[in-house]
Formats: C-alpha cells, structure tokens, sequence
C-alpha cells in the first residue's frame, strides 16, 4: 500500500469512478411499481390487508414454515418474540457483542437482562466455543444474528439451547433465501425475525416478519401485533358480525396492504435477486484473491449465502484511510457495528478485553457495494479502485 502514491484520488490523481457508486440500493423495478400501483387502486390500503396475508402465505412457502406473520419491522418481530413468552423480569438473555442494536432491544424493552457474548474474528458470528459461558441459573434465551446474511452455527446452537432448556429467537433480519446445511433460514429456533428494510435484499420500505413453527406463538402474536384484538379471525372468518374484542395488552405492528403487495413482488424475484448477488460476490473474490492485507468472510461449506453484504477484513491501522481513498475514487464503503458494549446504552454490559472477537472483528471490516442492479461495468470500476488503493 503507497498511501502517497500521487495516482490516487485522495491524494489529487484522477478517481476511477466519476459517477459515485453507492454501497447499496433497492431493487426496484416495473413489477414492484405494478403491484404497488394496483394495490393502492383498490383503496385498501389499511394493515393486514389481503395483499399481506398473500404476502405471509408465499413467504411461509418459501421458507418452509408453518406462520410467517407480516408486521412493521425486524424490531417489531424481536419485540413480539420476548412479549410472547412473558419471561420474568430480570431474566437473562444472550445476545452476541457484534450485532445491530435491535438484536437486544426485543429482549430490553421486555425488562429482561442483557448478556453480551463473543463473536468469531472471521465472521462476526456467535463463537459457539464459548456460548456455553454465559449462561446461569437465569438464562432463559439466545439471539442469535445471521451477520452479513451468512446463517450462525444452528446446529451448534440449537443443540447448546436443548441442554440447558433456552428459547432460541433467530435475527435473520439480514439473511432471507440463505441456506444453512441445505435449509432455509426461518425453519431454525423457535422464532426467526426477518427485515424487509430499505437495505435488504427483500425489501417492503420497512418491514419485516415474525417467523415460527408454534401455533401457540403464531396465535398470541396475531394479537399482539394487533393491538391487542382479535381482528385477525373477525377479518378471516367473517361470522362475529362486526365485533371483536380487546383480549390482551399489545402495539399496533401490522403492516398496510400497499407493503404486502411490493412483499409479493419482491419475493417473486428474490433467489434471482441473490443470484446476481451471488455473481458480483463471485467476481470480487476472483478479482480480490490475491491482495495479501484482505481476506474475505469465513463461509462454511454447508451454507449457502444470500450476499446481502460483501465484506473484505483489511488491516485496522488503515481501515479509515482505505475508507477515505475508496470514497475518493467515486466507490462507497462503511464500516459495519460498533460493537454493542461499546454503546452508550449498553457500555454497562462489558468492556474491549471482554470482546477479543468481535472488536478484532470490528476493527477490519470494510463493507463494498453490492446490489442486484450494480452493473458489470461498476463491479469492474469497484474491484479496480480496491486494486488501485491496495497496490
Ligand atoms: C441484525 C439486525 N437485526 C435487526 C435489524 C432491524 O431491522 P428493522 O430495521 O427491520 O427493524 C437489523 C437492521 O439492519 C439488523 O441488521
């Protein structure tokens, strides 16, 4: 690396790209302005609509589960996922260090007590080696998050979870169409949580969905999400002539049928959506192989990865530097993460020492555009400028 080589952008030389390349963007297209479009003309446009409940019933198809229930975030879905179960108070649950601040807030906002664990430095994954040392006598649960789409150690998890009796709520906020030993994430835990936010791979504009195999879960959750009401059989079986009751405590998460109908769309196309990303990833790695300071996210051979991010691990001293000349060179990257404990919320829960994993993590990751719609041409112009910066 010649951080004072005079070619480079940030040191006054011609960037690579004039246009900037963003680091991701929605894929939107004539079928999703179709589906919006005529949704919105038959002026339901109201939550838990028809194009919602179709929305759920693909979704559930497609991923191989009994109730996918469409609500207004991932956040919402993690909330939902610890109100259902009515853990005491003060009850302790396992969340990795390395993770989105939502991934905690379900249980939080629960007045459930927050246990931060450790992550692998290759992936950001929960380390599995050391799940085992966090739980006492008031562990009640584990979050485990899907990080840059690559599916967490399930099996490993689910068995850790099994032995000590521990409900297991899957943040695959990030990994829909991911596989994990030739299944699809959703199927794994108890309760999986998925994002349909502007930046995932499947997007409603916000949006996400409760996950589950439990029809006793389902059923609270088609409550709780509705305020509280038994709206859901009242609109489904149409025979309490117009009246429902409030039967239990709860929020208003239910999604407008405008959101069901781009749910449907996007998911019509979504393993071809992956698979472009799938084809960029292959490219950068190809491409990116052989500069010794980078090495890519570890994948194990047994998963089958949705893209949704492509991270290259870089040297921590250069990180913010490398960050600057790509910016220069017209290609946007980020960093990813600051790890939870070092948050002003959660600064209580430990300290860097106590996170090797996740902070040596933390420290060299660098996240490059990926998206559907990045063209060949912007893929070329992106490998291009990482080879410039590193060379
Ligand atoms: C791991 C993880 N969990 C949860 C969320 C929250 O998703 P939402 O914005 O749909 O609430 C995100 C958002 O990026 C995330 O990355």
């Amino acid at each position: 690396m010649n951080k004072d080589g005079k070619h480079l952008a940030i040191n006054g030389g011609e960037p690579i790209s004039n246009d900037k390349i963003l680091i991701h963007l929605p894929n939107l297209e004539e079928d999703d302005f179709q589906s919006v479009d005529k949704a919105m003309r038959t002026t339901f446009v109201s939550g838990d609509g028809p194009e919602c409940r179709k929305f759920e019933e693909q979704l559930a198809t497609y991923l191989g589960v009994k109730h996918a229930l469409f609500v207004n975030s991932a956040t919402s879905a993690l909330e939902l996922a610890f109100r259902a179960k009515g853990f005491p108070a003060g009850s302790e649950v396992i969340i990795p260090d390395f993770t989105y601040t939502s991934s905690a807030l379900g249980a939080a906002y629960n007045n459930l007590n927050l246990v931060l664990a450790d992550v692998r430095p290759d992936n950001g994954s929960l380390d599995v080696t050391k799940l085992e040392s966090y739980i006492t006598s008031k562990t009640v649960a584990i979050v485990a998050v899907d990080y840059a789409g690559i599916p967490a150690d399930m099996d490993a998890i689910e068995a850790i979870a099994a032995k000590h009796n521990l409900y297991v709520v899957h943040d695959t906020a990030q990994s829909v169409g991911s596989s994990y030993k030739g299944k699809k994430v959703g199927g794994f835990g108890d309760v999986a949580t998925f994002s349909f936010h502007g930046t995932k791979n499947l997007t409603t504009g916000e949006g996400g969905a409760f996950v589950t195999n439990s029809d006793e879960l389902a059923d609270m959750v088609r409550i709780q999400r509705e305020k509280g009401t038994d709206k859901y059989s009242f609109l489904t079986d149409n025979v309490t002539r117009g009246y429902y009751q409030y039967v239990d405590i709860g929020m208003s998460y239910v999604q407008s049928n405008i959101n069901g109908a781009l749910g449907i769309s996007q998911l019509a196309k979504l393993d071809q959506m992956n698979a472009r990303r799938a084809q960029i990833a292959e490219f950068y790695k190809k491409e990116l192989s052989d500069i010794q300071e980078i090495d890519f996210l570890h994948i194990d051979d047994h998963v089958e990865h949705n893209w949704h991010l492509f991270g290259i691990l870089v040297p921590p001293s250069e990180r913010f530097w490398i960050m600057d000349a790509l910016r220069a060179e017209g290609i946007m990257s980020n960093v990813h993460y600051t790890p939870l404990h070092q948050n002003k919320y959660y600064s209580h829960l430990g300290r860097d020492e106590d996170f090797p994993g996740a902070m040596e993590f933390y420290n060299r990751l660098l996240r490059i555009p990926i998206y559907p719609s990045l063209t060949d041409e912007q893929a070329v112009k992106v490998v291009e400028s990482v080879k410039k910066v590193f060379k």
